[in-house]
């Protein structure tokens, strides 16, 4: 299987008045055509910077700082996204063409004074080259896909007057629109109750296999990704710290963050054992615990080298790697 995107050591950081605080340190992954990558971790991990980075759009401030992002188009040579202009015109070509967002709140994404149809067309015409009569056909088509029950009426209407499911359907019409080959999702079903998430992440995960894309899904909530995910990186305070198949990480977590957050869940936990709980909270990125910077909260807290030695990263089995002294 040849790799989409490949993420080599990527450190993004925010200017300061005098320093760069770095936010994500040298993280590394890659996704494959019609393969699941999941990235977990704790509110403030950098799962969303991380993505962000791959279609070049890190908020005000932030810059990458190091490593690469690399691009694998369906003929030709790989495209350095890292070395590309910001906003040039090679990276606006990638982005929704080939590698498509879909935003945790719609509301943010979706344009209030245009009617849901109309913005669909708009990304359509923007990248391909559909008139206006065939681009609506293909918008109310796509909502068909994505599950609307009239999709010519929902095309008229504006976001507003759409439930939470639907315009959460309605973000996917949109990226799916130029048919990408790289989705990327983040936390697309946070503000969606159970049921309703159930059904966006299943269509979600039909529509990957039906159009073959490659796919990565950011969640805090590890239970929702052991689901769909074939890969999975975990994030602690901007580091990967733990990387690998999702069956050997699931099942032999072997960073104890990992087993810390699967711990808390019924269907991961020791039979008979009280579902553990994080201790405390994911400290501030300005004020990063030395060492190791999950030792405050660490549950198998070792020793003093993990209060003073930054851990590397350790080969624990086949492609699955851990940032944790206990695997030296
Ligand atoms: N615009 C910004 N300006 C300054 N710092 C930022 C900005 N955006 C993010 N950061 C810093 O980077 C860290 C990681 O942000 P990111 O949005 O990637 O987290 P996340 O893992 O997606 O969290 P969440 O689960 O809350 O979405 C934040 O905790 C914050 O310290
Ligand atoms: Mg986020």
């Amino acid at each position: 299987m040849k790799d989409l995107v490949t993420v080599e050591d990527l450190s993004i950081g925010f200017d300061l008045r005098e320093l760069v605080l770095p936010a994500v340190d040298s993280i590394s992954f890659s996704v494959g055509t019609g393969e699941t990558l999941g990235i977990v971790g704790e509110s403030g991990s950098g799962k969303s910077l991380s993505a962000r980075a791959i279609l070049g759009l890190l908020p005000s401030g932030g810059k990458t700082t190091g490593g690469r992002i690399s691009y694998q188009p369906e003929e030709g040579d790989a495209i350095t996204i890292t070395d590309l202009p910001k906003n040039g015109r090679a990276i606006r070509k990638l982005r929704g063409a080939e590698i498509a967002m879909i935003f945790q709140e719609p509301m943010a994404s979706l344009s209030p004074v245009h009617t849901i149809g109309n913005q669909i067309v708009t990304t359509l015409r923007q990248h391909t080259d559909l008139n206006k009569r065939a681009a609506l056909a293909r918008a109310i088509e796509l909502l068909d896909q994505v599950g609307m029950a009239s999709p010519a009426i929902i095309a008229e209407q504006y976001a507003h007057q759409l439930s939470g499911g639907m315009r959460q359907r309605a973000m996917i019409a949109m990226a799916l629109s130029c048919s990408p080959r790289l989705l990327i999702c983040d936390e697309p079903t946070t503000a969606l109750d159970a049921t309703t998430e159930a059904q966006v992440v299943d269509l979600l995960m039909k529509l990957q296999q039906d159009m073959k894309m490659g796919m990565i899904f950011i969640s805090h909530n590890i239970g929702l990704v052991s689901e769909i995910a074939d890969r999975v990186m975990v994030m602690y305070l901007g580091q990967s710290i733990e990387y690998g198949l999702a069956g050997h990480v699931l099942r032999k977590p072997a960073h104890p963050y990992t087993r810390a957050l699967l711990g808390a869940l019924p269907a991961f936990a020791e039979p008979g054992s009280e579902l553990a709980s994080l201790q405390g909270a994911v400290p501030d990125l300005a004020a990063r615990p030395q060492g190791c910077t999950f030792h405050p909260r660490c549950p198998e807290y070792a020793g003093d080298q993990c209060k003073t030695r930054i851990p590397s990263v350790h080969v624990v089995a086949n492609q699955h790697l851990a940032r944790c002294h206990i695997h030296e």
